[in-house]
């Protein structure tokens, strides 16, 4: 490969398991919103209702601002992280705000081997990274954390409206999200979304993906 075409790759190319937790001991990951995002919460407000018994479990949680922020709305919470640093800044910011929440440090595919379901997952983040390299263990994993009528909701890069902006997320479009994702799940609605990053104010621009695992039989 050239030195041109190197300069080109984006961010993200080269980053490998082992590099998660170098990113966070680094400084700040530019994926850290320090916020919760605002289309997880959209979704959870609108069927907070139908939610308010579920068992959530995030996948990726890095430092813990959404499943904090779901816990202290009163929702039972699992967090699943790799990065030992992400986990000790999740734990802590959790005590911060006395937030009762489940923080797991771990691979989330060995996690996954517990055949522990869940009624809602999420990932905020994740799924955009890891369909790169291992879409197919990550379909297996979702498989096995979900039941049927589980709910999936994910929030990744939009190729769409990509800026070519240094710090962009990896980017999916909308056809290979239902592709996919939608082999296992029925997709309930795709909205424009936003992932938050210190490296820019309003956001990246994101679909932010809704589904349900069908439940047999039912119409
Ligand atoms: C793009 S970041 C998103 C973090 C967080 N959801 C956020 O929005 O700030 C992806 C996260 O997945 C974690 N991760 C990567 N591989 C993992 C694995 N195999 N098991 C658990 N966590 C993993 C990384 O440490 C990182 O915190």
């Amino acid at each position: 490969m050239s030195e041109q075409e190197e300069v080109k790759r984006p961010w993200y190319a080269t980053l490998r398991h082992k590099d998660w937790d170098a990113i966070y001991r680094e400084g700040t990951p530019p994926w850290e919103a320090n916020h919760p995002n605002p289309d997880l919460l959209r979704v959870v407000t609108e069927r907070r209702q139908e939610l308010r018994r579920c068992a959530f479990l995030e996948i990726g949680c890095g430092t813990g601002a959404d499943a904090i922020d779901l816990a202290k709305q009163g929702f039972q919470v699992t967090a699943v992280d790799s990065s030992a640093t992400a986990i000790e800044r999740a734990r802590t910011r959790a005590e911060q705000v006395d937030a009762l929440l489940r923080i797991v440090l771990g691979d989330v595919f060995s996690f996954a081997r517990h055949r522990e379901t869940f009624d809602f997952v999420f990932d905020i983040g994740f799924y955009q990274f890891i369909r790169r390299t291992d879409l197919k263990s990550y379909l297996d994993l979702l498989w096995s954390v979900t039941h049927p009528g589980s709910y999936y909701f994910t929030v990744c890069g939009a190729s769409e409206t990509a800026l070519g902006h240094p710090k962009e997320p990896p980017l999916v479009s909308e056809r290979e999200l239902r592709w996919e994702v939608g082999r296992l799940f029925e997709i309930i609605e795709i909205k424009p979304g936003v992932l938050g990053s210190p490296f820019r104010e309003e956001g990246f621009p994101a679909h932010a993906c809704l589904m349900r695992r069908p439940v047999v039989g039912k119409k």
